[in-house]
């Protein structure tokens, strides 16, 4: 496998960007070369061993530019390691967890072929303040607190792990 990475991502509000990073800033601690770009600009996933794809579920849908780079890069993904973020929970509810792990499901159900190494979902940042329209005009949303749940030291865990799968050491042998 070769050791350059790509962490691709999509984001609304800024707080997947942010997940992102830190797991970039892991990867690259454990020696990995990274990339970490909008999913939205990657033409081309030639030169990368391996991907991590990362976007927020907004109205019960993972956002559209991680559809559409699963259904670009449909070749390329068929034969990388790929591992899959979401960022979603606004309240330490379980239930809701629940429902968030089962929208992703049925995101990713649309892609068959596509068998990440691992998929994780993320506690999310929500400001009624930032909000835009249609959802700024909506008092229900305005009325929601301010929350931000996203825990940095799971998601180091979860990057330490991906660093381990994604190292060339722990490529198959051929042969
Ligand atoms: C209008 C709106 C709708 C949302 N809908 C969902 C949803 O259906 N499911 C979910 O898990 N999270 C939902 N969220 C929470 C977001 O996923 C969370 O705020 C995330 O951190 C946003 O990421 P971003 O800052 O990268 O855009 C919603 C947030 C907003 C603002």
């Amino acid at each position: 496998m070769a050791d350059s990475i790509l962490v691709a991502c999509a984001t609304r509000y800024g707080s997947t960007q942010e997940v992102a990073e830190a797991i970039t800033a892991t990867l690259k601690k454990s020696g990995l070369q990274v990339d970490l770009r909008q999913l939205k600009n990657v033409k081309s996933l030639e030169g990368y061993g391996a991907v991590v794809v990362g976007a927020p579920l907004q109205m019960f849908k993972w956002h559209k530019d991680a559809l559409g780079f699963l259904k670009r890069h449909q070749e390329a993904l068929g034969r990388l390691p790929a591992a899959v973020f979401a960022l979603g929970p606004m309240n330490d509810v379980e239930k809701e967890w629940n429902d968030v792990r089962g929208q992703l499901e049925k995101a990713l159900a649309k892609f068959p072929w596509f068998a990440p190494v691992s998929v994780q979902v993320f506690g999310g940042k929500f400001d009624p303040a930032t909000l835009r329209p249609p959802y700024s005009l909506l008092p229900a949303m305005k009325r929601l607190p301010v929350s931000d749940i996203r825990d940095w030291e799971a998601i180091a865990a979860w990057a330490r792990e991906l660093a381990v799968k994604f190292s060339p050491a722990s490529a198959p042998v051929e042969g």
